[in-house]
């Protein structure tokens, strides 16, 4: 960018100097905010009408600026837009090619009235608008496979863990159906977050309000948002739908982090539960015999430059005075770098899951009798004696089958169990079936196929209604 008279900028005026070159490049957001350009087009487009209608522009004059816009975006979308001296942002950059276009007779009355402060924010909300509601459609993708694959494999049992230490046994489903219900809620609270941020700055002018009193309500309606913000000062200053959209992508990420680490562990050779598709794996370049889960690590990383990015806006504009100030324009690098982000973790999380494979026989050869140790207790509690004394009584056991050598609890005597507590009877036995524990947990909730399957449809029927 060149040290270009004052007078030829846009905003040049009352300007005599020359700006210093490396401010022009530390002041230019053209180089990522050209994302917004279509957004851009269509708020200038919907605006001029609004103008047309307050009889500024002629009807002529509208069309010749409609001409130019589709121009412009043509010129964008192919790769031609030529980028110029001069072209701040993406406001600047397209009303100078309209000037080009169309003439600059014409095309200086665009901005009558209108603001790049409540432009930038109108073309922001479009722009996160249509970006979230595709990544809504993906998490959605993402949600049935993962329902689809529960459904399909609801006979596999496996251990259920917490600290990490083998604790009950559960159905895969059900595990699947927990990052199903994760991701359930993060759809919904996206839909929210969608529904609150469409809302029009448009019409704000720089902060004061519009001096010839456009109709906002037609520029709001006719941009697709729900409505307008009520205060000209606080439609060209909030940022909180930025702000929103990072924390909404941080906690998703978390989820996704979350779901990632289980699966690097379930991949181990130790626990040799899933194997991941050669589509989502890579080798080592020194020891032939590997697979790595990068795209599992790679979720996982990735979820740190996105709660990163919710931090940094945070501090850049926890103590900017009101109303519009530069500081805003860092929101654009670490909202799009999080949309991006988030929209390829979740288009690979669908990758991943619904191609890798599982080993049955190992995630049920990890189920041990000693997971049952409640089930022993939930035995007496049915015969009428009190859960506390039974959770004693069932710890004897698991006692006594260790300093007898045996390989589970399973494997004591009724006598042996009788010595323990006579309430003890030769059903006993049926209580070690991993089968059975699972088919027991029928509440809401658990891990009965039953319940499963409750679950499933329970989460199916909120994303699809
Ligand atoms: N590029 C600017 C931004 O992204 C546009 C708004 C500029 N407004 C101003 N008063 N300088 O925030």
């Amino acid at each position: 960018m060149s040290d270009k008279p004052a007078e030829l900028k846009l905003w040049g005026g009352r300007f005599t100097g020359a700006t210093d070159p490396l401010m022009n490049l530390y002041n230019a957001s053209l180089p990522y905010d050209q994302k917004m350009y279509a957004a851009d087009l269509e708020g200038t487009k919907v605006y001029t009408q609004g103008l047309q209608k307050l009889g500024l522009i002629t009807e002529h004059e509208l069309s010749e600026i409609h001409r130019g816009l589709e121009q412009i975006g043509k010129e964008w979308a192919s790769g031609e837009f030529v980028e110029k001296d001069g072209d701040e942002d993406i406001h600047t950059a397209n009303e100078r090619r309209l000037g080009e276009i169309i003439g600059r007779g014409i095309s200086g009355k665009v901005h009558t009235g209108r603001s790049r402060n409540d432009q930038v924010a109108t073309d922001m909300r479009i722009f996160v608008r249509d970006e979230l509601t595709k990544i809504l459609n993906f998490l959605k993708e993402l949600i049935l496979t993962i329902i689809k694959r529960a459904d399909t494999e609801m006979d596999v049992l496996m251990p259920g863990y917490t600290h990490l230490q083998r604790a009950q046994p559960i159905r895969w489903s059900h595990w699947l159906s927990m990052y199903a219900t994760y991701f359930t809620e993060d759809y919904k609270r996206l839909e929210q977050i969608i529904e609150r941020l469409n809302v029009s700055p448009l019409g704000a002018g720089a902060l004061a309000g519009h001096p010839y009193g456009i109709d906002r309500e037609f520029l709001a309606e006719n941009l697709g948002f729900n409505g307008v913000i009520g205060n000209s000062l606080a439609a060209v200053s909030d940022r909180d739908f930025v702000v929103e959209t990072m924390f909404w992508s941080s906690l998703f990420m978390n989820h996704v982090s979350r779901f990632s680490e289980d699966l690097i562990i379930y991949s181990t050779a130790e626990f040799g539960f899933i194997k991941l598709a050669d589509a989502y794996s890579t080798g080592s370049s020194l020891m032939p015999q590997k697979k790595n889960p990068d795209s599992l690590e790679l979720l996982r990383g990735k979820s740190g430059r996105v709660f990163g990015s919710l931090a940094g806006f945070l501090m850049s504009i926890k103590s900017i005075p009101s109303t519009y100030n530069k500081d805003m324009q860092e929101d654009k690098e670490p909202l799009f770098d999080c949309l991006t982000t988030v929209e390829h973790s979740v288009l690979i999380s669908t990758g991943v899951i619904s191609t890798l494979s599982i080993n049955k026989e190992a995630m049920e050869g990890a189920l041990t009798m000693d997971m049952l140790a409640t089930d022993l207790a939930d035995y007496l509690v049915r015969k009428g004696v009190p859960f506390r004394e039974t959770h004693h009584i069932s710890g004897e056991c698991v006692k006594t089958a260790e300093d007898e050598k045996l390989s589970g609890i399973d494997q004591l005597t009724l006598e042996q169990f009788k010595k323990i507590d006579s309430r003890f009877e030769d059903d006993v036995k049926d209580t070690f079936s991993f089968e059975v524990s699972v088919e027991r947990r029928t509440a809401t909730g658990g891990t009965a196929r039953s319940a499963v399957k409750k679950q499933l449809e329970s989460l199916k029927s909120q994303i699809t209604k």
